[in-house]
């Protein structure tokens, strides 16, 4: 890994966090990997719910988590969980392992009405439609590297630095493009909005009709 080389989902956090409702109780993230999501939502939700098949990743979040995280180590697809059980299911860099006809309905049955879910994932390259954003964030990502790397020992900051379980994080490549996944998330979940983001990545938000 290059020096320069940071967490593209880390900085997109911020995003999934915002799209929390201000008075969630109970909070699933779905493929939670090694937690950082869970426990950045666990310092103002009361109960964070995690879920990833990895035993690996699970076993690091367990270890790295405050109390009142939970991790289960499993399919997200096969998952019991009673319909309306969150307010929030969010899931980060995870959506483009699953088949979205089945997953989309799936986390959105787990939603209490007006609860809301959040991805964001990795769209397979489009480069008809998106070379400008993809030339524009190759750029960034040096630009940006470059300052986190110079940064971090003066700030004593971690500065979007992968975590020590990164090497270990079982990753996929995307298999849909922005639109694609935009058609396909449309026909099971409609209202849903999915918009590309600068660093590889789109954004899907979907609020349950209350
Ligand atoms: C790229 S990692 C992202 C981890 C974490 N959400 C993050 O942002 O750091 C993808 C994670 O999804 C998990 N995963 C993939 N398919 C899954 C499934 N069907 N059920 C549960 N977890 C799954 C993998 O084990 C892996 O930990």
């Amino acid at each position: 890994m290059a020096i320069t080389d940071w967490d593209h989902n880390s900085w997109y956090h911020r995003l999934l966090l915002r799209a929390v409702p201000a008075d969630a109780d109970r909070v699933l993230d779905v493929g939670c990997g090694a937690g950082a999501l869970a426990r950045r939502l666990a310092a103002t939700v009361p109960q964070v719910d995690g879920v990833d098949r990895s035993p690996e990743m699970v076993a690091e979040a367990r270890r790295l988590s405050p109390p009142n995280c939970s991790f289960d180590l499993g399919d997200a697809l096969a998952l019991d969980v009673a319909p309306g059980s969150y307010d929030a299911v969010v899931s980060s860099a995870v959506l483009h392992h699953l088949p979205l006809a089945e997953a989309l309905p799936r986390m959105a049955g787990w939603l209490r009405p007006g609860g809301v879910l959040a991805a964001v994932a990795l769209p397979r390259a489009d480069l008809r439609r998106e070379l400008p954003v993809d030339v524009a964030a190759a750029a960034a990502h040096h630009a940006l590297g470059l300052a986190f790397a110079a940064a971090r020992p003066i700030t004593g900051a971690g500065l979007f630095r992968h975590e020590d379980s990164h090497d270990v994080m079982p990753v996929a490549d995307g298999t849909l493009t922005t639109r694609q996944t935009r058609a396909a998330a449309a026909a099971v979940l409609p209202g849903v909005r999915v918009r590309r983001l600068l660093f590889f990545r789109y954004l899907l938000v979907w609020e349950k009709p209350a």
